[in-house]
């Protein structure tokens, strides 16, 4: 299939009238859907439109038919041989708060997370901190991607029930050796827990044969629709996790005074399910079948290179993470001296229609750390082109030319790093960049809201 055939079963990316673009650059924040997928959903509200699990006549049996497909369709992706042990929940977020709240910790044990993790994969520790006296252990990574396996065996020396770390991370988009760490943390007698949501959408994994006890996927970055993730887990640790909801197919019998759970994955996934989203989720992994994940993945690095070895030359422009594009292959992400990176996302925007993401990705620890204020990510998929990076490129060269670096525009990292206290709601940010300095290209559509500030 052609790079055109597969950009024409994306919807979101047809042209529209007196409008550039749409260049998409933000999937690590959430993916498009290919029609197969909307079709898919419909489908269900249209000729299937029951309740799984529940009522025996032919729109339950299908619908409990194709959640079952789906479920199936996650394990083969995942490399996990028993569909038991996939859990539908919303998205990567309950995956890993399922895991943090159901485990039964005792006060001092300790979780060990890396310096860098989504807010996804910190705020809930820091609550069971406080609320049941865990410990959390955290391990400093090289921003040049280069991983320290002394730093984690000192770690692990401490004593860690839970090793807890992005594979990829959606920040600088370096990826983490996950054969190696589970196997350093069962030696030690630790559980792992991996986000996967920033991997598993460019390439399948072997879950079972790296012995991965616990990994969460959101289906919304990986062509599915918003609303459907899961938690691939290993049966013996699935099963000792209490369930954070209980009610309608989550039991075996009740009486009033008493219930008997049902097993893994049910007694996890209580209420009617997102059933449209979930069907949609499974075309979405049928889709993702289909392609060969190899050349998806040189795509991504060819395009990604294409835009490094175009902007490295430029001094305003500093890039965050490993140097090499093929180590955060779907990732680049930068700061420009003197610029604020939310007028540089509008800027982007309005100018060239490039939609990239800007702030601080919901890592805010790692960049109250630094000082950093945030910064632009555009990242890749499976359907970017190789124009997608000009226009990225034009994008910021004119920017870099229309403000200058004494930083008008807020002033962002760089020279001159501003600290991060706390959310600036558009500080700055209806300065010169998004003003000033209109894109030349600029398609004039008002927008009322600058720059919110938000990570
Ligand atoms: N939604 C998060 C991001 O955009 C994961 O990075």
């Amino acid at each position: 299939m052609s790079l055109d055939d597969r950009r024409a079963d994306f919807p979101a990316l047809r042209e529209r009238p007196n409008a550039r673009g749409p260049v998409y650059l933000d999937s690590a924040c959430m993916s498009l859907v290919p029609q197969s997928v909307l079709d898919a959903m419909v489908e269900y509200y249209q000729d299937f439109p029951g309740c799984g699990g529940r009522s025996l006549h032919r729109f339950a049996e299908e619908v409990g038919r194709r959640y079952e497909a789906t479920r199936a369709g996650f394990a083969r992706r995942l490399g996990r041989a028993d569909p038991r042990n996939i859990v539908f929940l919303r998205n990567s977020t309950e995956a890993i708060n399922l895991v943090a709240q159901g485990l039964d910790w005792k006060p001092g044990e300790r979780v060990l997370i890396s310096d860098r993790e989504h807010n996804s994969n910190l705020v809930v520790w820091q609550r069971l901190v406080a609320e049941r006296g865990i410990r959390i252990e955290v391990l400093p990574l090289a921003d040049n991607g280069t991983f320290d396996p002394e730093a984690l065996e000192q770690r692990l020396a401490r004593g860690i029930r839970l090793v807890s770390l992005f594979q990829t991370s959606n920040l600088d988009g370096q990826s983490l050796p996950i054969q190696e760490i589970t196997e350093r943390a069962h030696d030690h007698g630790a559980l792992v827990l991996f986000d996967g949501c920033q991997a598993a959408p460019h390439e399948p994994i072997d879950l079972d044969r790296l012995g991965v006890d616990f990994y969460a996927v959101s289906g919304h970055k990986m062509l599915g629709p918003t609303g459907t993730g899961i938690l691939a887990a290993a049966p013996g640790p699935l099963a000792t996790l209490r369930p954070l909801v209980l009610g309608g197919e989550t039991v075996e019998w009740s009486t009033l005074t008493d219930h008997e759970l049902r097993p893994p994955p049910y007694r996890f996934e209580a209420g009617l399910q997102n059933y449209a989203g979930i069907v949609g989720a499974g075309a979405a992994l049928e889709y993702l079948a289909r392609l060969d994940a190899t050349e998806m993945r040189s795509r991504e690095v060819s395009l990604n290179r294409q835009v490094t070895g175009a902007l490295e030359d430029e001094p305003r422009v500093r890039f965050l993470g490993p140097a090499a594009p093929e180590k955060r292959p779907s990732i680049v992400a930068f700061t420009l001296e003197g610029v604020d990176p939310h007028d540089a996302a509008l800027f982007l925007d309005e100018g060239y229609g490039v939609m990239v993401r800007s702030g601080r990705h919901c890592v805010h620890s790692w960049y109250a750390e630094r000082g950093i204020p945030g910064n632009v990510r555009a990242s890749f998929y499976l359907y970017n082109r190789s124009s997608d990076a000009d226009a990225l490129i034009a994008g910021v060269r004119e920017l870099l030319e229309r403000v200058p670096s004494s930083g008008t525009s807020a002033g962002t990292t760089g020279s001159a790093p501003r600290p991060a206290s706390g959310r600036r709601r558009g500080a700055g940010s209806r300065a010169t960049a998004a003003r000033s300095a209109r894109p030349r290209h600029r398609v004039a559509r008002g927008r009322a809201r600058y720059a919110r500030g938000s990570g």
